[in-house]
């Protein structure tokens, strides 16, 4: 697979706060590729520098095959930006935000109204076509911040937290939008912290913590280094009785906040857990497949005891 975009060991200081600490990620064409980590770890850094919105204290960073040191200002025609903060004019029709910026980034007259109209088609804006963009709701300008990201075709699309500041129906249909450009193919770098959003959209998922990717891999690989197949999530007044049957049972256990998870071998039914846990004071108990918030939460884990 031709790589898109390669960064290796960046190191990133803000004074004396070493935010990227040997940061490496590949991104190859066509791929989707999430990025995520607690709040903090520097994951905008990392999309700001492979914007070259900041600058990179040491490592590199190539787009295109070509270092990122010697794109200069054609690098931002490579890469479209679309975060959750909205950067549109508010009191410009959806068209006109769109045309000013093919303008921006230099599309010949014909080629920006056939780009603009194409947008417009895609993103199905033209029930709003008559307004304002500050009139628009927050799901709606999101849709067309993300058409303005693309206006001038990018070789990489940028998505800082796309869904953040959205409700859950706009969420859903960014979510929509965002799958039909990767099943066309394009090539998306994107931060996350909603699990559910990067398994749903992403081929490959980084995971981050203190300036650095520790784990990575598809959703399925991902998913097969939790030890169990299925996870209970109990809750119960007697938490060591719960976490000593299952130990018995030879079933791995997490403590979180006020539940327990068990990791279990086999997709066991609700009725086996509950039989196998028989006289522990369980008061409720879930059962669903690993996700990858498992995954996420073993591996953090796991990490905390080697970084
Ligand atoms: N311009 C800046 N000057 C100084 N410190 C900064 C600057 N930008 C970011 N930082 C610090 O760098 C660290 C990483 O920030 P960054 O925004 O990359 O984190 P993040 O992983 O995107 O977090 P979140 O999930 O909250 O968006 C934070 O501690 C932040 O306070
Ligand atoms: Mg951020």
């Amino acid at each position: 697979m031709t790589t898109a975009l390669e960064i290796q060991d960046v190191h990133k200081w803000f004074g004396n706060h070493h935010v990227l600490d040997g940061f490496s990620l590949r991104v190859g064409q066509g791929e989707v590729v999430g990025l995520l980590g607690p709040n903090g770890c520097g994951k905008s850094t990392v999309l700001k520098i492979v914007c070259k919105l900041l600058s990179l204290d040491a490592g590199e960073v190539r787009l295109m095959g070509q270092p990122l040191s010697a794109l200069s200002y054609r690098a931002r025609a490579l890469v479209g930006l679309c975060t959750q903060h909205c950067a549109l004019y508010p009191d410009l029709l959806p068209a006109e935000n769109l045309d000013f910026f093919a303008r921006l980034y230099g599309l010949s007259d014909q080629d920006r109204q056939h780009r603009v109209a194409e947008l417009m088609e895609i993103f199905e804006l033209e029930n709003f076509a008559n307004t304002r963009v500050g009139q628009l709701s927050g799901g709606w300008q999101q849709r067309l911040h993300l058409a303005v990201s693309l206006v001038h075709r990018p070789k990489l699309l940028v998505l800082d937290e796309p869904t953040a500041a959205v409700d859950v129906e706009a969420r859903m249909d960014l979510w929509r939008l965002i799958e039909g450009l990767r099943d066309s193919g394009t090539t998306i770098l994107l931060t996350s912290h909603h699990l559910a959003e990067a398994e749903r959209l992403c081929s490959r998922v980084a995971l981050m913590r203190s300036g650095k990717v520790f784990a990575e891999g598809s959703v399925p690989e991902l998913l097969s280094r939790i030890p169990g197949q299925a996870v209970a999530q109990v809750q119960s007044e007697d938490k060591e009785a719960v976490t000593q049957r299952a130990l018995d049972l030879g079933w791995q256990v997490r403590q979180q906040a006020d539940q327990i998870r068990l990791l279990l071998p086999e997709a066991f039914s609700l009725r086996e857990i509950v039989d196998a846990l028989d006289g522990t004071q369980v008061s409720a108990v879930r059962v669903q497949a690993v996700t990858l918030e498992d995954a996420y939460l073993e591996l953090v884990g796991e990490s905390a005891l080697t970084v």
